[in-house]
């Protein structure tokens, strides 16, 4: 069985309808890559992954039962760090807040994942204190502390420069060799391809075209695909 089912998802806001029955599946270890236009949805889906919108109508499934929060992860395009605290803290926070281990556990494991993102010396540092690749970097082992089953990324890397944004997918591609599943908004085509298990690109509120990297990057059965990657691949 699929680790995650999304079925039919939907979700208006007034009056315009955002996602328009958005159904997929998920295996435990594959990493999604989701591509499309401005305003086609994909943060509106990842948002109703981890319940931070609710869908009208809809199911989330995680190993066949509905979802809960805890489950997914976010790591969001601007970091969202808490500013007045440190690294350390920024990771442990959350794992203290709901009580999940005790102090000394929670500490060593928040010190083990900075140590897994590169970034074992910048312990005590503060948001301010750290570059935004750095900074992506501690939000990334933040998300890991909650262990979800699935972690979401919203455009991890748009927010930084080139250099920046190859050390953030480094951590995802080492991720994937953890055998970690990931959904990746990305604006990285280059990455999606390389990366990715399965890609969908997204238009106006539907999956317009879902496959391998090599199905929908090289051979795009949809005329709109075909017409998004030209831009795309255009621009970089
Ligand atoms: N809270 C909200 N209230 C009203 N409209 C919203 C809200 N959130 C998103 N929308 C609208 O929903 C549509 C899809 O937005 P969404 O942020 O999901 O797009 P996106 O694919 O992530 O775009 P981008 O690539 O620019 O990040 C947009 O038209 C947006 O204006
Ligand atoms: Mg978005």
């Amino acid at each position: 069985m699929a680790l995650l089912q999304v079925n039919g998802l939907q979700k208006q806001f007034d009056k315009a309808q955002v996602l328009r029955g958005v159904s997929f599946t998920l295996e435990q270890g594959q990493v999604l890559a989701i591509i499309g236009s401005s305003g086609s949805g994909k943060t509106t889906l990842l948002r109703c992954l981890n319940f931070l919108e609710t869908p009208d109508s809809g199911e989330i499934l995680v190993g066949g039962k509905p979802a809960s929060r805890q489950q997914f992860g976010l790591v969001f395009q601007n970091f969202n760090l808490f500013p007045q605290y440190t690294a350390l803290e920024n990771v442990a926070l959350a794992p203290k807040l709901l009580k999940i281990g005790n102090k000394s556990d929670i500490q060593t494991r928040a010190e083990n994942l900075l140590g897994q993102v590169g970034l074992a010396d910048k312990l005590d540092a503060y948001p301010w204190q750290l570059s935004g690749g750095q900074q992506q970097r501690v939000a990334i082992a933040r998300a890991l502390a909650m262990q979800p089953e699935i972690l979401c990324f919203d455009e991890p890397t748009s927010a930084l420069d080139p250099e920046l944004t190859d050390e953030v997918l480094r951590v995802i591609r080492g991720l994937k060799q953890k055998n970690h599943t990931m959904i990746v908004v990305t604006h990285e085509m280059a990455f999606a391809k390389c990366v990715a298990d399965v890609v969908i690109y997204m238009a106006d509120g539907v999956i317009e075209e879902m496959g391998t990297p090599e199905e929908v990057f090289d051979n795009p059965k949809s005329e709109k695909t075909r017409a998004f990657l030209t831009r795309r691949f255009d621009a970089e």
